[in-house]
């Protein structure tokens, strides 16, 4: 199979740097930035091979078809915005990726980044995340338990046949909780709009478990089997300022991810995420992660 991007399959990273960038120069520019980028990459992983270090380029629906036409990455699309407007669409054009065990190490490379797309990208978007306590979410909720583990990362996550092999669908939003108000919350309420337990993280049983939970509107199956996606998400913000979750998935196909989508914003049955209650999305994009081979080739 061609090789996956080193960024994709990673468990358990205590950091992440995450770039959302608009195309401004021209096509050469930016394949040029992909290659500098990826020896920058290596450099930093032989340097300090302690860090664990692992990156993703991943390219929005318009700029994949300047780059590669219509032959490749078929459910690719621009994400448009779901539930009259509460998840908004930010389509931006480059994703970069970055995760590791050293925010010093994530940094160096989120620089070279910038040196290496810098006559390609203007940066719309930067974010720091952090592993927090517990692996929780800033909620006080475990975040990642149901990720699929071993093995089944890659069957999830990665393409395994045709041209696309190797490569992954991307979506990003991040959001932003107002954790006064969460913390103001009963947390038996909190667990109702979970659809967990908080300190033990156990699954509460889908009768005590409201339609609009998290857990029942993403917990999708479609005839007996689970519509699976690999979550790389982070805290991220600071503790007196904008906080939240930096969410992003990895899939094989595009369909898991929306599909989860509609379902939380109220498109698939008219119900909404009870989540909403408490933290909002402020940014929304797709992306295709090609897989290495076909990125050196860009
Ligand atoms: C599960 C939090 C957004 C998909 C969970 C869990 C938590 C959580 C605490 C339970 C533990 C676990 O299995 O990981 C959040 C927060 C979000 C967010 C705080 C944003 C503020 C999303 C989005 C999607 C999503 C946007 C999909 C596009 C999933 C999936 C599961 C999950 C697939 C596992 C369900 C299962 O199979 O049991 N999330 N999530 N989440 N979440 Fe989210
Ligand atoms: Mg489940």
């Amino acid at each position: 199979m061609s090789q996956f991007q080193s960024g994709i399959l990673l468990e358990h990273r205590r950091f992440a740097i995450w770039l959302e960038a608009r195309v401004t120069g021209d096509l050469d520019a930016l394949r040029q930035g992909s290659k500098s980028f990826l020896q920058q990459l290596e450099a930093l992983q032989t340097k300090f091979s302690d860090a664990g270090l692992g990156a993703v380029i991943a390219f929005g629906d318009a700029l994949w078809r300047d780059l590669q036409g219509n032959a490749s990455a078929l459910e690719l699309k621009a994400f448009a915005a779901l539930g009259n407007g509460i998840a908004p669409a930010t389509q931006r054009d480059l994703l970069i990726h970055i995760q590791s065990q050293r925010h010093d190490v994530n940094f160096a490379l989120a620089q070279a980044a910038l040196s290496a797309f810098a006559a390609a990208v203007n940066i719309e978007e930067e974010t720091h995340g952090f592993r927090w306590i517990e692996d929780r979410d800033l909620s006080g909720f475990v975040d990642g338990t149901e990720n699929p583990q071993g093995e089944a990362r890659k069957d999830v996550a990665i393409i395994s046949a045709g041209a696309d092999a190797g490569g992954s669908y991307v979506f990003t939003q991040r959001w932003e909780h107002n954790l006064k108000l969460w913390n103001r919350m009963a947390v038996e309420k909190q667990e109702a709009i979970i659809g967990r337990t908080k300190e033990t993280d156990e699954e509460l049983p889908g009768d005590q478990r409201p339609a609009t939970s998290h857990l029942s509107r993403v917990d999708l199956k479609e005839e007996g089997k689970g519509l699976k996606i690999l979550r790389q998400s982070l805290p991220y913000g600071s503790a007196s300022g904008t906080h939240g979750l930096y969410f992003i998935s990895y899939c094989h196909r595009l369909y898991n991810i929306e599909q989860q989508l509609l379902s939380m914003f109220g498109e698939r049955d008219g119900k909404m995420d009870a989540m909403l209650r408490f933290t909002k999305p402020v940014s929304g994009s797709y992306f295709f992660a090609p897989s290495l081979d076909v990125l050196t080739a860009l």
